[in-house]
């Protein structure tokens, strides 16, 4: 492509200060808190859609945050590209863990510090940079829609509907989607698999209210105790899940393509001083890799009840409460695993408490292909920026949508991220490398070019 070097070298400070700019605007899509700058980052996206020379550009009102919207439709006879991403974030607590406020962005040794800065605004970003730099130097080589929702860290629940009403205005050749990660900049990595989700809130209740622990402890179930005590049973003591069926319709790999996955490199040592543990922990009979892209998994993501303030109150609660996730590999189905949740967990309380699960969003896993054109192209154009061939891997992460892009509208994903590991996405300093921002800006307009040539 020509002067995509120069480009960015001429235009990477501004390519910079516009991220942080978006970086600045709390749009957190949980805590209807920051409400207000939801909707003001939806209309940064649409101006900058604009300046980069998209037509049609509009922010499509839902019953929750809106989907802003925009093409360039240069020739209908060249193949489409639809552009997924996403301008919400997660909360970002715990604050007092941050170096730095998680919205005023810093940055520092190579890296975009802010809530936001990799999961998702700055790889969502990356693709309005090289659209810019595609359609400013005339060598854009496929049509484009850009559909950017601010709902995702939130299950997505209104990006269904929309796709359903809008079949035809999204019809496209592939999506494309920036929100995941590489192995390191050494050795890129497309991603072919995304985990699937359940998610269950559990109520435990013992008596009709808080006790003094001395007058009735000991004679009457603690909430608290029991329902640790069922939680701990969900796995055996080889770290199986418990649940009746759970593992019923789970993809088996074959030797052949384990082994193809155990070529990935891992530093196990390298693994474990990054998170300061002396052991890994997880499913008998599988490697890391495996435990966190092609197995189900378990896990409390936050549990509550009783005195949890200053100094030491005496009490036996009344209720106590977990928050647990799912994730889910081919061909479980999240409906059908939160049933199955829902009846083992019932099953296994005893008489002296009341259980209550309600279920919270979910989605479904998904694989993409690896001999397709549009892999190929995203392959080759990873290549030509990095210089090394990348290694096809499944994530451990969630997408609900893209399975909807495949039943809704019949389209295959490209899943190619940009981020690390280590960039800690929902965590307290989440970064995004700047060598990341720009390699991404830079292999973009490759994927187009490589994907046209290919499809004709
Ligand atoms: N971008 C992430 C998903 C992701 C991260 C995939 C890293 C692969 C590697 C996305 O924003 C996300 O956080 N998804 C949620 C699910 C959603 C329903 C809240 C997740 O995976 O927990
Ligand atoms: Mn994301
Ligand atoms: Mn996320």
């Amino acid at each position: 492509m020509e002067n995509l070097n120069t480009y960015i070298e001429e235009h990477k400070e501004r390519f910079l200060e516009e991220l942080l700019a978006l970086l600045k605007i709390p749009s957190v899509s949980a805590d209807p808190k920051f409400s207000d700058d939801v909707f003001e980052a939806a209309e940064f996206i649409k101006q900058k859609m604009l300046d980069a020379g998209a037509d049609n550009v509009e922010i499509c009102s839902t019953a929750g945050y809106p989907i802003v919207y925009g093409e360039k439709i240069i020739d209908t006879a060249l193949p489409t590209v639809l552009v997924y991403g996403h301008y919400d974030v997660q909360p970002a607590d715990p604050y007092e863990l941050w170096h730095s406020p998680p919205f005023e962005p810093v940055v520092k040794d190579g890296n975009i510090y802010a809530r936001g800065a990799c999961d998702d605004k700055g790889q969502m970003y990356m693709h309005l940079k090289a659209f810019e730099f595609m359609q400013k130097t005339n060598q854009l080589y496929c049509n484009v829609k850009f559909m950017i929702e601010g709902e995702e860290e939130v299950g997505s629940d209104n990006l269904g509907p929309f796709l359903e009403a809008n079949k035809e205005k999204l019809a496209a050749n592939i999506v494309i989607v920036s929100d995941t990660s590489m192995i390191s900049l050494e050795t890129p990595s497309i991603t072919t698999g995304l985990r699937g989700l359940s998610y269950v809130e559990v109520e435990v209740t013992g008596p009709n209210r808080d006790l003094h622990s001395g007058v009735y402890g000991g004679a009457v179930a603690n909430p608290i105790n029991i329902l640790n005590k069922m939680i701990a049973s969900l796995h055996d003591e080889n770290n199986h899940i418990t649940i009746p069926g759970f593992y019923d319709d789970v993809e088996v790999l074959s030797d052949s393509e384990r082994s193809a996955m155990a070529e990935a490199p891992f530093d196990l040592a390298n693994y474990k001083s990054d998170l300061d543990i002396e052991d890994i922990h997880g499913e008998q009979g599988f490697s890391t890799n495996e435990r966190t892209s092609i197995r189900p998994t378990l896990d409390v993501n936050g549990m509550w009840g009783g005195y949890i303030g200053e100094g030491a109150k005496t009490v036996l609660p009344s209720k106590a409460y977990a928050k647990i996730s799912m994730r889910l590999v081919p061909n479980q189905q999240s409906e059908k695993i939160t049933a199955l949740f829902q009846k083992h967990f019932e099953s296994i309380s005893p008489a002296s408490v009341k259980v209550k699960v309600t279920p919270h969003h979910g989605g479904e896993p998904v694989v993409t292909p690896v001999d397709s054109i549009a892999y190929k192209a995203a392959s080759k154009a990873i290549v030509q920026a990095f210089g090394k061939e990348p290694i096809p891997q499944r994530s451990g992460g969630s997408i609900p949508i893209v399975a909807l892009f495949e039943s809704v509208l019949g389209l295959k994903t490209v899943l190619m991220g940009f981020g690390l590991d280590s960039d800690a996405i929902h965590s307290p300093n989440e970064k995004y490398g700047l060598e990341n921002y720009y390699k991404g800006i830079e292999t973009i307009p490759y994927f187009y070019k490589y994907f046209a040539e290919m499809s004709a």
